[in-house]
């Protein structure tokens, strides 16, 4: 899988990934990124960057990332663990909650969530739909952190089970509510919202306040306040 720019490859080595292929269009502006964003990486990134003219760059991506940084990752290597509460046998219960998107269309929405949830400790990252969430264009938005936590996409009746709270306007005031650890956390799609399927298997739907005649937050900073809300209930 592709890895664009300097901060995707910094993540998927941090996190474990197996990395074939890493370029850059100037080796040594990339390692002076390195030597400030990333000294814990400096020497490896020095091993394995190769040096490739920028024509070579955008012959293989058609917009590459300002950083002039591409590589290739082994999807499915990495410290990624497998969906929590899922494993064969597994006794013990999920300790964070596992985000379920909806449906969702936007890339970037879908990064900036997964990306949210390597933050926040949440268990991983569930998309029901077409969408791809380990597409290239993800991957750049969630800047690599696919590895640092569980991301798969399901079919709405092959999703865990668990307390469903789903996100949506006509719910319960979220401040007046506790997630438990073993929550799966629903967000419906930018366009449709929640689809019937999850609406129906929701135990609780949850609102985030909103002021009246705002119809709606964005999905990711649903997901950054409804993930900060948990964390905030937690030790630290
Ligand atoms: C952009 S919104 C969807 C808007 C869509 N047009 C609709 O009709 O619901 C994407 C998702 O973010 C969550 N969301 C956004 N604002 C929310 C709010 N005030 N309360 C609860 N959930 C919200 C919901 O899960 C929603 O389905």
């Amino acid at each position: 899988m592709l890895l664009d720019g300097f901060h995707a490859l910094k993540h998927a080595l941090r996190f474990g990934a197996e990395i074939p292929l890493a370029l850059a269009q100037d080796r040594t502006a990339a390692l002076a990124l390195a030597a400030e964003l990333a000294p814990d990486l400096a020497g490896r990134l020095d091993g394995m960057l190769r040096q490739v003219p920028p024509e070579t760059l955008r012959e293989l991506l058609p917009r590459p990332h300002p950083t002039g940084v591409a590589a290739l990752a082994v999807r499915g290597s990495g410290h990624r663990a497998p969906v929590p509460g899922e494993q064969p046998g597994a006794r013990t219960p999920r300790t964070a909650p596992l985000i379920v998107l909806d449906n969702p269309r936007h890339l970037g929405n879908i990064g900036a969530v997964i990306r949210l949830a390597a933050g926040c400790g949440a268990a991983g990252v569930l998309t029901t739909g077409t969408v791809d969430p380990w597409h290239p264009a993800v991957v750049r938005a969630s800047a690599g952190l696919h590895f640092a936590t569980a991301v798969e996409r399901r079919l709405p009746a092959e999703l865990p089970a668990g307390p469903t709270y789903a996100l949506d306007p006509a719910g319960a005031d979220l401040r007046t509510l506790t997630l438990p650890d073993e929550a799966l956390l629903v967000f419906g799609s930018e366009r449709s919202g929640l689809s019937p399927e999850l609406r129906a298997r929701a135990d609780q739907l949850v609102a985030l306040p909103m002021r009246p005649q705002v119809s709606s937050y964005n999905l990711a900073t649903s997901v950054a306040m409804t993930l900060y809300h948990w964390m905030a209930q937690r030790p630290e």
